[in-house]
């Protein structure tokens, strides 16, 4: 049930309990945040970010995070750290250990993160590698709960790359008992082992996990839509190749049409508007990308409240 000292690197690491324990925490911190109530849990720690890929929402919410929860938090440019002239990741893991209270990784190898929590005598958060972006996630399936009410029995549609996003979104759903249909170019599906694990949780929770190709099956009756970039962070070579093979995978007015009439759009941010959603759709009554966003603030902090607490 205690959460102290452990790591989050992936979703399909946590227990439906531990899901429930951070979504039910993000709620009240975020209460409480409203109310300008103060909710120092974290007095005096101190986070250490280490990034070798760009970020917005991710710097800034967990360093105002940390800030709000009463510690700080070290922004740690992987170009500026010795890391970025070769010294091993499983040194810097057991420096940084001897400092801070807990790291934060965005990275571009999931080995990398596993290795330096294997090292680190603090917990590891995954805060985005190729693989899985469990924080950003977390947070969906929360603003999910906060627009349906509930998760178990609900149907997310994923439309376009089968990347880290809906990677780390099928064990989301998977846990709490929310059904997923996935709908990529062929070539273009989510990762195996991910999808494996998803299932594995699916027989637990009830959820059906579909993989297909029709971006229009898959958002038919959905009530959350779901789109990422067509080229992820690492990509950016391909990205001209992609959008011949995405193209038919864009989330616009005809495939909310498909969707509840009630259905919710989730973006993870940032949004190439004419790529893989149109304007119209991110702008729309139903869209509440911005929440999605604001959410990752509130989810973060329970989630490091409950490990670093
Ligand atoms: N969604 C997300 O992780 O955004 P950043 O890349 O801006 O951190
Ligand atoms: N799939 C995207 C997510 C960005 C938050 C990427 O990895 O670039």
């Amino acid at each position: 049930m205690n959460m102290k000292g452990k790591d989050l690197l992936s979703i399909h690491d946590l227990s439906v309990d531990e899901v429930y324990q951070i979504l039910n925490l993000a709620k009240d911190l975020k209460a409480k945040q409203k109310r300008g109530e103060e909710h120092h849990l974290l007095k005096g720690k101190t986070l250490g970010m280490i990034f070798q890929k760009a970020s917005t929402r991710t710097r800034v919410s967990f360093e105002v995070g940390m800030w709000q929860l009463g510690g700080m938090a070290l922004f740690l440019s992987a170009n500026d750290l010795q890391i970025g002239r070769g010294e091993p990741v499983k040194d810097t893991a057991r420096v940084l250990s001897r400092y801070v209270d807990g790291i934060m990784i965005r990275t571009f190898s999931h080995d990398e993160v596993v290795e330096l929590a294997h090292y680190a005598d603090v917990p590891v958060i995954n805060g985005l590698t190729d693989l899985l972006h469990p924080c950003q996630a977390l947070t969906d399936i929360f603003t999910v709960m906060e627009h349906k009410g509930e998760l178990k029995g609900l149907k997310m549609a994923y439309i376009g790359d089968g990347n880290n996003m809906v990677n780390a979104l099928m064990h989301a759903c998977a846990k709490v008992g929310m059904d997923i249909a996935v709908a990529t170019p062929e070539g273009y599906a989510p990762n195996a082992q991910s999808m494996a694990e998803a299932q594995a949780d699916a027989a637990f929770s009830g959820s059906k996990i579909l993989l297909g190709h029709d971006p229009l099956a898959a958002a038919a009756d959905a009530d959350v839509i779901y789109t990422d970039v067509w080229a992820s962070m690492g990509q950016e070579k391909e990205l001209a190749a992609r959008m011949k093979v995405f193209h038919g995978f864009q989330v616009n007015r005809e495939l909310l049409n498909a969707a509840k009439p009630d259905a919710i759009v989730l973006h993870c941010l940032p949004a190439h508007r004419g790529e893989e959603i149109t304007d119209e759709v991110m702008e729309c009554e139903q869209s509440v990308v911005f929440d999605e966003a604001e959410n990752r603030l509130h989810v973060q902090k329970a989630i490091m409240a409950l490990l670093m607490g």
